[in-house]
């Protein structure tokens, strides 16, 4: 189900319950049974007691003509305004609650129509490679907000990134592109072959692992996995939280002058 599709379901189920309780509101207003107005004293034989007026027993107030006066004939009983104001107040708010709950859905629910959030079958694993391979070691994949690097298994005989890999299976490492201190874009540093954030300094080598700097961790990633015909999956429904500080797999150090 698409989120447009969640969004419309929940206003209409809003404005259908609104109209369901001001119509059950209403309905009740106005049938309410009224006793009939006492013309005058004695209608009952009872000499002496209070006369009430139908549009006082009506609530109505003043002197006016309608509710059908005198005689004992049943009158519609309209609500008053104060019972008219306070159920109007409740049925807004009631929308705009309802309003509110479908955006929050709409702002929280993961895009599973193919946006940030989805599984992205991105191309052909070793048509990936290659192009890492042309672009100087890495390669960015904005729909999923990824930076995709070569994995060889040899360099993480722990399988430290085994979980990430599809049990190591897979030839690529997928990064979170923002940095874990403040969430700055970090670029590539292409003299070093590592990731230098400008905003603070801080560095890590291709897989994303802490170097130096004031960043907590190492940077974030996602799950990937080897479809059936060779094709690269990359699940962006979780970011995984990047290795420790000293907790990497890939020795590398830098390869020439840093970036920043
Ligand atoms: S945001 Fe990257 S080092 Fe501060």
């Amino acid at each position: 189900m698409t989120t447009f599709a969640i969004v419309l379901a929940v206003l209409l189920a809003t404005l259908f319950a609104a109209a369901l309780v001001s119509r059950w509101w209403l309905r009740r207003a106005m049938l309410r049974p009224v006793r009939p107005a006492v013309a005058g004293a004695g209608a009952d034989g009872c000499e002496g007691c209070p006369q009430v007026s139908l549009m006082a027993a009506a609530g109505g107030g003043g002197g006016g003509t309608s509710g059908g006066g005198g005689g004992g004939k049943k009158s519609r009983n309209l609500p008053d305004r104060r019972s008219f104001l306070r159920a109007g107040l409740g049925l807004s708010a009631f929308g705009a609650l309802g309003g509110f709950g479908a955006a929050s859905i709409a702002f929280l629910w993961p895009d599973l129509r193919g946006g940030f959030g989805a599984v992205f079958e991105v191309d052909d694993e070793d048509a990936l490679l290659s192009e890492i391979d042309a672009n100087n070691g890495r390669l960015s994949y904005p729909p999923g907000r990824a930076l995709l690097v070569r994995y060889d298994p040899e360099d993480d005989p722990e399988g430290q990134y085994a979980e990430l890999t599809d049990d190591q299976n897979a030839r690529i490492l997928a990064l979170y592109q923002v940095c874990p201190h403040l969430g700055c874009a970090v670029p590539f540093c292409d003299s070093s072959q590592w990731w230098e954030c400008p905003c603070h300094g801080s560095q890590y080598n291709r897989w994303g692992e802490w170097q130096d700097g004031p960043a907590p961790r190492g940077m974030d990633r996602f799950r990937v996995e080897v479809g059936d015909e060779g094709q690269l999956l990359l699940d962006t429904s979780e970011i995984i939280s990047g290795p420790s500080r000293g907790a990497g797999a890939l020795q590398q150090p830098p390869e020439g002058a840093h970036c920043v």
